[in-house]
């Protein structure tokens, strides 16, 4: 299940991410926003990040103008490793190396067939393991107020 959310400047970017979903077969749950009418983008990718962080959902993609405001959002969020993303190599390397579990896009920054090509590596990218699973560990460090060396 893949959390979705957006705010007012995103709606058509989201509704080409839930297009690929339903191309690829991947199930979705949209978290708003659903109109066009100025809204509060934390309020919706916080719902979005908690879905994740709580398992409810599996991943997330959140999209906002800029792609910035949603992703400092999810990455509050304890558990939460979002990327922004506006090309495909980060968001294969992203999964690759950071397993992250919610991807970032800014709808006034790319357009949207490279919104896809990325949505979709990003989707299909597997996740490493090995030296990258102690960085991650230690991510997860800090986020417990541990120290890390
Ligand atoms: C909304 O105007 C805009 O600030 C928002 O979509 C986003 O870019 C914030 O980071």
């Amino acid at each position: 299940m893949i959390a979705l959310a957006c705010d007012h400047s995103a709606l058509e970017m989201k509704q080409l991410v839930k297009d690929l979903l339903d191309e690829m077969g991947l199930a979705y749950r949209d978290f708003g926003t659903d109109t066009a009418e100025s809204c509060d983008y934390p309020v919706f990718a916080a719902r979005a990040a908690k879905a994740v962080a709580s398992g409810e959902c599996d991943r997330g993609i959140v999209i906002c103008g800029t792609g910035i405001g949603v992703s400092i959002t999810a990455n509050k969020v304890p558990g939460i490793r979002c990327a922004l993303c506006s090309e495909p190599y980060s968001a294969e390397l992203t999964r690759r190396h950071n397993d992250s579990n919610m991807l970032a896009m800014g709808a006034r920054v790319i357009g949207p067939e490279l919104a896809r090509m990325i949505a979709k590596t990003w989707l299909t990218t597997p996740f490493e393991g090995g030296r990258h699973q102690r960085r991650i560990d230690l991510i997860t460090k800090l986020e417990e107020g541990l120290p890390l060396e």
